[in-house]
């Protein structure tokens, strides 16, 4: 395994490895790896001959006062674990990198998809995560790229920004890991307390329990979202940012379920937001 910081050797290496006809696969992270990311790593690992991740905490999607200088990091051991799993190549560049001080281009997206859900309560996220993604697309080139369905919108936004900016790359969604107890692995679970990680799985458990009245006929989304803030609201300390159920595909809110529709909440638990969704 290589680990690679600068974009120019990145860019050769990836041009040497099409010459010889290897397929690249591709899948970007922040780093603090978990199973999560790595349940991701295995899928790509199945289907490319070079396998490349990115660790790279990206600064412009983080509003101001978020937890971008906070955000865990841990390189040492996120590379053991990439070793692990067969990665080729890291690619870890630094910010300076990835943004000289004379960028100003960005990539955003017109419509209602990034303004919904986290959208909405993280302005500028999404213009962020599609500016970096498209950049390290641009750089690894990748035939196949592998995102987690915990980022239910952000896979939704990666996937119409490359179908309308025409990337030649297939996208892969991965399912959820979680930990025995139903809490979605996230990198900044590590920011709970002991009492906060023990009420944690009431968020999922709160999602069920939306899947259940589905499953029962309940078509109507306020009902349901109705219950889901009751649970929460009587889990623990909890402060509900926003529970919406949105149209699988588009995730455009809807008021009667008809079609496949991602049921998907963030919270916070004490200073740590917390999202996950199920699809139904
Ligand atoms: P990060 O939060 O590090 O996540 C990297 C990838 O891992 C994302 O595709 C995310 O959806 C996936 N992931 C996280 N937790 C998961 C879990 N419990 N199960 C399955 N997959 C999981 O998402 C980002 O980084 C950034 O926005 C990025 C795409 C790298 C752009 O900066």
């Amino acid at each position: 395994m290589q680990v690679i910081e600068k974009i120019s050797d990145m860019q050769s290496y990836v041009r040497k490895c099409k010459l010889d006809g290897k397929t690249i696969g591709f899948v970007p992270t922040m780093g603090y790896l978990h199973e999560g990311h790595l349940s991701l790593v295995r899928i790509a690992r199945k289907r490319c001959d070079i396998l490349v991740v990115s660790i790279f905490v990206n600064p412009t999607q983080f509003g101001p006062g978020e937890d971008f200088d906070k955000y865990p990091r841990d390189f040492g051991r996120d590379k053991k674990l990439c070793e692990q799993e067969n990665v080729d190549i890291i690619f870890a560049p630094s910010v300076e990198e990835m943004y000289p001080k004379d960028s100003v281009t960005y990539v955003d997206m017109a419509g209602e998809m990034t303004k919904v859900l986290c959208g909405k309560y993280r302005p500028g996220h999404f213009r962020g995560v599609m500016t970096v993604v498209s950049k390290l697309f641009n750089i690894v080139q990748p035939d196949i790229a592998v995102f987690g369905r915990k980022d239910g919108q952000q896979l939704a936004v990666i996937r119409r920004m490359v179908s309308d900016l025409n990337f030649p790359i297939e996208i892969i969604g991965g399912e959820t890991v979680r930990e025995s107890d139903g809490l979605a692995m996230s990198s900044r679970n590590k920011y709970l307390t002991e009492e906060q990680r023990k009420s944690a799985p009431a968020l999922y458990k709160s999602l069920l329990l939306a899947k259940t009245m589905i499953e029962n006929g309940e078509t109507d989304s306020s009902k349901i979202v109705e219950r889901m803030r009751d649970y929460i609201s009587n889990s623990g300390d909890f402060k509900i940012q926003y529970i919406e159920i949105e149209d699988a595909g588009t995730l455009v809110p809807v008021d009667k379920i008809r079609n496949k529709v991602m049921i998907a909440l963030a919270v916070f638990l004490g200073e740590t937001r917390l999202i996950d969704n199920i699809v139904v």
